[in-house]
Parts: structure tokens; C-alpha cells; sequence
């Protein structure tokens, strides 16, 4: 599909058929417009836009109220600019939800399991990336970022330019959660920390765990 061939008129009319009920069993109605991006069953199809099926609800669900708050940035993709998915932002996604749309996403993706994803990687980069992780953010973001009942994000096997942009909004205080354990140390890093950090989870983090 190309830009231009996406009717916006039927895509955000999925926004109506959810908020006139949808189907209680099945997924909430606009997942149609969601998976265009953000894939079927996961991960992403694209690098820039991040796996969601799997991450915590409570994750998702600050996600989304944050992008309607004004707290994360108003992005349009890079699949978006060369025409492979539909223009739009995540802030005019949300624009258009209420609270109750966006309480049924976050329930009904957190219930999916989270399919990690690897990405090309330079392993002695990503060395230093796990060295950073080991020392910083194992803590809360426990078996590299993979267990969703830390309540944290999931960031081994995320994709990596979602990743880099994400450490980057934390770096230059664009994206707020209010977690000065994790803002504090990512807004010291280098450049290169940052980069390793993404290529470490996108990366080797994302080979099968040993068994807990
Ligand atoms: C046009 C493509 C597109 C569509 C359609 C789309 N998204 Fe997104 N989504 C993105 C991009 C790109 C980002 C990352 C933006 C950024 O850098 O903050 C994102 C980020 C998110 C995040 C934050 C994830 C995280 O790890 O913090 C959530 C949650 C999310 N989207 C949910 C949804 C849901 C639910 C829908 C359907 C109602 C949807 N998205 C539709 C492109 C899209
Ligand atoms: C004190 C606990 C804590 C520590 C330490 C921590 N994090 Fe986090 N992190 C969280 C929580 C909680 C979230 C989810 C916040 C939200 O979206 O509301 C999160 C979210 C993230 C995200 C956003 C992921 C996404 O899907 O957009 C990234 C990237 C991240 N952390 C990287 C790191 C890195 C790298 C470190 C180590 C330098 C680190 N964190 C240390 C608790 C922590």
C-alpha cells in the first residue's frame, strides 16, 4: 500500500465502531488501524515504530494518556514519510479516543505475549551497551527488559531505531515519566552509550533467555 491509498475517512471511522461497541470477546475495533503500524501479532514491521503487543497494560496505558497530555513527543515515522504506512502521529491517534478506548487497548494488548525481534548488530557496540544495562537498568528492567511484571517497558528485542529515538527523548528531557533513576543516569550518557544501548537490546539481547 502506498500513501494517498489509505482512506482516513474508514480508518478513523474504526474509532466510531469501537466507541458504539464493539465486539466484547474479540479485540477492540480500531486494532485495524493500530496493526497498519504496528503489526498483526508483532513485533513492528518497522524499525522506527515499536512492538506493543506484550508490553505491561499499565505501560501502554501511561503511554497513551501521555501522548494526549503533551508529555512525549508528537512523531510521524519515517514509514510514514516514504509513504508505507499512513501519516499520522500517535498524538493525533489518541486525539481522537477517550479513556475508556484507551483502558480496552492497553487491557487487550498487554494480554499478548511480546514477540521479541533482532535487529542487525555490531557486537562489540553492543558490548558496551550490556555492560551500561548490567550496571543501571537490570534493576528494574529485569532479564534484560524482558519480564513484563516489572511494570517497566520491555526493551530486549524492541527495534532499534524505536529504541535509540526513545533513549534520545529521555536524554534531551522531551519524553518525562518521573523516574529519576532511569532519567538521571540516560541523560549523562554519550552519544555512543546511547547508540550502544539500543544495538544491545535490539541486538545479541534479543537470542532466546536461558530458562528462569
Ligand atoms: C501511523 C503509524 C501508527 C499507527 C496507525 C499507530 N501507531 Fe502507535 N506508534 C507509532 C510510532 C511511530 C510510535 C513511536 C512514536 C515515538 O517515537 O514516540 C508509536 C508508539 C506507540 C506506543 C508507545 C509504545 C512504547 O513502547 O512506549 C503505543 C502504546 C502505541 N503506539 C499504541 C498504538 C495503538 C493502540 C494504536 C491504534 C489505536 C496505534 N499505536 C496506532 C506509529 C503508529
Ligand atoms: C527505577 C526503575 C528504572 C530504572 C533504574 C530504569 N528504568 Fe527504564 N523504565 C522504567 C519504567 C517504570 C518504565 C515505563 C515508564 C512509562 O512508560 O510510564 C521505563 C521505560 C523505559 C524506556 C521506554 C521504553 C518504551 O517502550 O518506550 C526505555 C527506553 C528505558 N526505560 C530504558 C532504560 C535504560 C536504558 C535504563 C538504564 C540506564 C533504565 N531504563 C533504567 C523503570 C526504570
Amino acid at each position: 500500500m502506498r500513501a494517498g491509498r489509505y482512506c482516513w475517512a474508514i480508518l478513523l471511522g474504526l474509532l466510531a465502531a469501537q466507541a458504539a461497541g464493539a465486539d466484547e470477546d474479540g479485540p477492540p475495533a480500531i486494532i485495524g488501524l493500530c496493526s497498519v503500524c504496528h503489526g498483526d501479532t508483532g513485533p513492528s514491521p518497522f524499525l522506527g515504530v515499536p512492538t506493543i503487543h506484550g508490553l505491561p497494560a499499565g505501560v501502554i496505558l501511561a503511554s497513551l494518556t501521555d501522548y494526549r497530555d503533551g508529555y512525549r513527543p508528537c512523531r510521524v515515522s519515517a514509514c510514514s514519510k516514504d509513504g508505507r504506512c499512513p501519516d499520522m502521529s500517535m498524538c493525533d491517534i489518541v486525539a481522537a479516543m477517550d479513556d475508556e478506548q484507551m483502558e480496552e487497548l492497553a487491557d487487550w494488548y498487554g494480554g499478548q505475549p511480546f514477540p521479541p525481534h533482532q535487529d542487525p548488530y555490531d557486537a562489540e557496540l553492543a558490548a558496551i551497551g550490556r555492560e551500561l544495562h548490567d550496571r543501571e537498568c537490570e534493576i528494574c528492567h529485569t532479564r534484560l527488559g524482558s519480564d513484563p511484571r516489572d511494570d517497566a517497558s520491555m526493551l530486549r528485542g524492541q527495534r532499534k531505531v524505536y529504541l535509540r529515538t526513545a533513549l534520545e527523548d529521555f536524554h534531551q528531557g522531551r519524553r518525562v515519566i518521573g523516574i529519576p533513576a532511569m532519567e538521571e543516569p540516560i541523560r549523562g550518557f554519550t552519544p555512543e552509550q546511547l547508540d550502544a544501548l539500543a544495538e544491545f537490546y535490539s541486538g545479541p539481547a534479543a537470542a532466546p533467555l536461558p530458562a528462569e
